[in-house]
């Protein structure tokens, strides 16, 4: 394994494993992150809640593990986080603005539901002694509780994966549920549904218009095997979750290694945006990647939307904006206006293994026109549009890492029509070991892991098959954020 893999701005934990993130809460200025964390290792097991905050959603700092194994209960597995500002549940002893509590399952067996609170900002957290608050109905797969206030019946709704559906429980103080309504969300699971989220958006391009999507995700059922995030539109009234007529399930990322996502609690009310963070991994292969000191990415933050158009309601992701505090400086690449055509363009001043790079190209003739990155003589990593068959892509066949190609398809295509303009924009994130690609304001998204097995930090944009426009082409270095000491020993 090359060891220059750990990723420059993504986020790890200090050292050892990391899965799901977890809890995302923002508590006055700051934006808590917390997150399935093995402390002793670099595989699965020994859960806690690992734990940083950042102010701008970019520069994350390490906090102290928020909860550890429970003797009686089990392991801290997935949940979310609320501020119990109207002081609902009476857990709280000092100011309410600051009351976080966190709400996640207790790994059991069986799995049931329990709350830890906070009243120092999130600092340190303290288990309700009457956990669980949710015990189990005899379902064995029983987790995952994404908990917000809903306003119009003033109640908390806790969203939970149990078994092959969507449970929906309501409670006046988080520490007492009702069962409320279930959903089937595919028909058939293909595997165990977990880690849900639910949310009402308005319809960026429908004005007055709102749509509640719930996320979900599958494992296995991903589209190309192993794990993945699927999502549908419709309605929520606060009991129960109703289909938009006409909808199917949609993938929430065409590429091979986005889960698990949940999104911010608690944003303030002039900012509008539902932001989530996604697990940049796949179960099919998590456990056998060996990166050594770290073990497991999250995804960028991420902007989402509901967009109309002619076959329905669909979910978009674009990079937050906080992200361009990441650029290291001005463009050092910025083309305009000109023709690519066979041989592409050398970009030979260029190279890099972490930085922004947003293509806007009209394909004219050209039936392909693509991006590498991460090249070297031996390995890379092709990200593009393909024109004959209208699907972005990511081609990470030669990216250098058996374990990847061998698992599951190296080519991920998300399906994509040029706008109005007749143009394609991509906008790619690329790190050390991973690429976030968004074509057309988000409209198709790909998160795929590459784990070159060298340092190659080429760049190169490949015409095949006719000439293409090149409206622009800009790169910014993106900087590390990983601090320069080691991570490796950090204080439980
Ligand atoms: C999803 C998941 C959750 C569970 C957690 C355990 O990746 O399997 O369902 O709570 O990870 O770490």
């Amino acid at each position: 394994m090359n060891v220059n893999a750990r990723p420059a701005y993504h986020f790890t934990a200090p050292a050892n494993w990391l899965n799901d993130p977890n809890g995302l809460v923002k508590v006055g200025d700051e934006y808590h992150l917390f997150y399935q964390y093995n402390p002793s290792q670099p595989v699965w097991g020994f859960i806690h809640w690992g734990h940083a905050v950042s102010t701008d959603l970019a520069h994350w700092t390490d906090l102290p593990v928020a909860l550890a194994p429970d003797a009686a209960l089990g392991m801290p597995f997935s949940g979310s986080a609320v501020v119990d500002s109207g002081g609902t549940s009476g857990l709280c002893t000092e100011s309410a603005a600051s009351c976080v509590v966190l709400v996640f399952t207790h790994s059991g067996a069986p799995q049931v539901q329990s709350v830890a609170v906070s009243d120092d900002r999130a600092r340190r957290f303290r288990l309700y002694p009457s956990n669980p608050v949710l015990p189990n109905p005899g379902v064995t797969d029983f987790r995952d509780p994404k908990v917000f206030f809903f306003e119009p019946t003033r109640q908390w709704i806790m969203v939970l994966a149990a078994g092959t559906r969507i449970s929906f429980y309501g409670s006046g103080d988080l520490k007492t549920w009702q069962h409320l309504s279930d959903c089937v969300p595919l028909d058939p699971v293909p595997g165990v549904l977990e880690v849900p989220d639910l949310f009402e958006l308005p319809v960026v391009n429908e004005p007055g218009a709102t749509r509640w999507v719930l996320k979900f995700d599958t494992n296995p059922g991903g589209r190309y095997g192993g794990s993945g995030a699927r999502y549908i539109i419709g309605h929520f009234d606060g009991r129960r979750f109703t289909v938009d007529p006409g909808t199917v399930p949609g993938w929430v990322d065409y590429g091979a290694d986005f889960y698990a996502a949940t999104s911010f609690a608690n944003m303030p009310a002039d900012d509008k945006r539902r932001i989530w963070i996604g697990w940049m991994n796949n179960w099919a292969y998590a456990a056998l990647l060996s990166t050594g000191p770290w073990s497991g990415a999250l995804t960028i933050p991420r902007e989402v939307g509901v967009v109309r158009d002619t076959d329905g309601y669909h979910l978009v992701q674009r990079p937050a904006a906080e992200l361009t505090a990441l650029r290291a400086g001005p463009a050092t690449v910025d083309l305009r206006d000109q023709p690519v055509s066979a041989g592409g363009l050398s970009l030979e001043s260029v190279s890099g293994d972490a930085a922004e790079l947003s293509l806007v190209l009209e394909p004219g003739t050209a039936g392909e026109v693509s991006l590498s990155v991460r090249q070297s003589e031996k390995q890379v990593t092709k990200i593009g549009y393909d024109q004959a068959r209208q699907v972005l892509f990511v081609d990470r066949s030669l990216s250098g890492n058996d374990v990847l190609r061998d698992t599951l398809p190296a080519r991920h295509e998300a399906p994509l029509h040029p706008d109005a303009s007749g143009t394609i924009t991509i906008t790619i994130f690329l790190d050390r070991s991973s690429v976030e690609v968004f074509g057309n304001d988000g409209q198709a998204v790909l998160t795929d892991i590459i784990l070159t097995a060298d340092d190659g930090a080429g760049m190169h944009l490949n015409t095949a098959g006719g000439v293409a426009h090149l409206r622009s082409l800009r790169i910014w270095p993106l900087r590390s954020t990983v601090p320069a000491t080691a991570r490796a020993a950090f204080p439980l």
